[in-house]
């Protein structure tokens, strides 16, 4: 567990995550409205190399970050039931051999995730936020482990 006093706190957290990422990397981000998953992910395209607009997609469902090293595909399925998933072609994001993707509201996918991936929990708490993971897989803890 980190716990962060402020939002820049939380996005040097998402900066050191990114810098380790590689294409295919799939990180799923859970939290409450507000809870900073898109303050994290502002760090994590920061760490990716990005240096443009980092904002929550939440009607465009996806937007994509070009970095220097690496791609990231940052989507938002909050307004998306689970029928609905197709639209935004996760399939060929997941694919996309350059790039590295981030998911803010991934309950909407009940299934289907790729087994290998790193579950990010964040929360409100007294004082700022707390951030917990969850690895599942082997590349999922390495990184993982570079965060503790
Ligand atoms: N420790 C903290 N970590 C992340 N965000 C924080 C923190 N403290 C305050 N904030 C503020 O909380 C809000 C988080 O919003 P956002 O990242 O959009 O959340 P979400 O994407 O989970 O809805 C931002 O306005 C941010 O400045
Ligand atoms: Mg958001």
């Amino acid at each position: 567990m980190i716990a962060t006093k402020t939002a820049a706190q939380t996005e040097a957290v998402g900066a050191r995550l990114g810098c380790q990422l590689v294409p295919g990397d799939l990180i799923l981000l859970e939290g409450e409205l507000g809870a900073g998953k898109t303050t994290f992910t502002r760090g994590v395209a920061r760490g990716a190399g990005f240096k443009g607009r980092v904002s929550s997609p939440t009607f465009a469902l996806a937007h994509v970050y070009r970095g220097k090293r690496l791609t990231l595909h940052h989507l938002d399925m909050y307004r998306l039931a689970d029928g609905d998933v197709s639209e935004v072609g996760l399939e060929d994001l997941l694919r996309d051999p350059k790039a590295a993707v981030i998911v803010e509201w991934p309950g909407a996918v009940a299934e289907g995730w790729p087994r290998e991936r790193l579950e990010v929990k964040l929360a409100h708490a007294k004082a700022g936020r707390t951030l917990r993971f969850k690895a599942r897989g082997a590349r999922a803890k390495a990184l993982a482990g570079k965060l503790a």
